[in-house]
């Protein structure tokens, strides 16, 4: 196998090469950015929201700007600001002629502009009074609606607006998003039951404002060949076989197919063999032991017992079925569905309908599972 940079790329977007698929969901965003409709991103953990944002951004067409801002660690409007501001700088390099006209505005706002320590990117915090908070953004909106080129705005993990220290957040950005018509959003974030509540709860101000796409699963056909295609270039031979098993195993899930795949390239072998793919499977799932151990901690006796019940049933359909019950030693129904709502507030369950319809529920993590299968057989 001949040295090359391992293709299976984690976290970040290292270009149109090593990104797989998604053709459909461009078309689609592309499509609303030019018919100026807003689009809600939603799908399950690690399926690809952020990096099909950052892809999509690489593609957009000239006199487009896309500017993207993960909200996570916000809690007020003042933080918004902030994060708005250093989004646009980072974003717009300051030598492009519209950057020239961006910086420079948003330097009209006085803000104090340092560089990160670890990456030399530019932060900027803005002094304001709570009262002229609002009012800035506002005007950096209206700002952004004013120039020629078309400007995308991705917010990542919206529903955090929800958290924020002023009440009916969603409320007021509403009002002045609805005026704008040459700044179009794309709105996306990972706690699903947030976002459809934002975006399809009549009582809520973004109530029908967007329209929306559900990222769903890479159709394995196309990651077939995206994952052999990979082996290919660097001379090693992976069978369709061992593709199937990988994605199998992986359920197809985005993040942990990437995983996988990273794991079985480092090994550098001219084929792939069965016992390569065991050999990785046994590496990531040793890797996560100490986090998944911390993680029983973190719990309580009944929801640690039902999470790995939940893992053990791989599609959990009847959680308060007697038989279920007594299979795992769970108690009562009434311990069970306690237990299980807190793992679905923590974010460690979800549920989905099965193809006959009928309501599951399973483990997020597709490597806990996998780590539970194994440990507690
Ligand atoms: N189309 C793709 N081709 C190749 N790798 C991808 C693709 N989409 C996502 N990935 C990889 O899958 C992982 C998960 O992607 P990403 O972080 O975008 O998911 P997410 O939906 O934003 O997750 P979260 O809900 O946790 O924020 C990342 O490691 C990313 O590099
Ligand atoms: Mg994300």
């Amino acid at each position: 196998m001949e040295e090359e940079l391992n293709p299976f790329a984690l976290n970040s977007y290292f270009g149109v090469e090593y990104f797989c698929d998604r053709e459909n969901e461009i078309k689609i965003l592309l499509r609303n950015i030019k018919n100026r409709n807003s689009t809600t991103l939603i799908s399950r953990r690690r399926m690809g929201k952020t990096l099909l944002i950052q892809h999509l951004f690489n593609v957009l067409p000239p006199k487009h700007i896309g500017i993207s801002l993960d909200i996570f660690s916000t809690n007020s409007r003042k933080e918004f600001l902030d994060n708005l501001s250093t989004a646009i700088v980072r974003n717009v390099p300051e030598d492009s002629s519209i950057g020239k006209k961006i910086w420079k505005f948003i330097r009209s706002l006085q803000p104090n502009i340092s560089f990160d320590p670890f990456t030399g990117s530019p932060q900027v915090n803005i002094n304001v009074s709570p009262q002229e908070n609002d009012r800035y953004i506002e005007s950096i909106f209206d700002f952004l609606e004013q120039q020629s080129q078309r400007i995308v705005i991705a917010i990542d993990e919206f529903q955090q607006v929800l958290t924020y220290k002023e009440e009916h957040t969603d409320v007021w950005m509403r009002t002045f998003i609805q005026k704008l018509n040459n700044v179009v959003f794309i709105f996306s974030g990972s706690q699903t039951h947030l976002m459809t509540q934002l975006f399809t709860d009549p009582t809520r101000a973004f109530y029908r404002s967007t329209k929306f796409v559900h990222l769903e699963k890479i159709d394995p056909e196309i990651y077939s060949k995206f994952i052999i295609k990979h082996f290919r270039k660097a001379k090693s031979k992976m069978p369709k076989a061992m593709v199937n098993d990988v994605l199998d195993w992986t359920y197809g899930h985005t993040y942990y197919v990437q995983a996988l795949c990273s794991a079985i390239y480092d090994n550098k072998e001219s084929e792939i063999t069965e016992d390569i793919i065991k050999k990785s499977k046994l590496e990531i799932l040793t890797d996560e032991d100490f986090l998944f151990m911390k993680l029983r901690g973190l719990l309580s006796p009944q929801q640690w017992k039902l999470l790995i019940s939940v893992a053990k049933e791989a599609k959990l359909v009847k959680p308060t079925s007697a038989e279920f019950i007594r299979k795992y030693e769970l108690g009562s129904s009434a311990v069970v569905l306690r237990s299980l709502n807190a793992l679905i507030d923590k974010d460690l369950v979800y549920f989905g309908l099965t193809e006959d319809s009928n309501k599951f529920y399973a483990v997020g993590d597709v490597f806990f599972e996998r780590w539970a299968q194994w440990k507690f057989y």
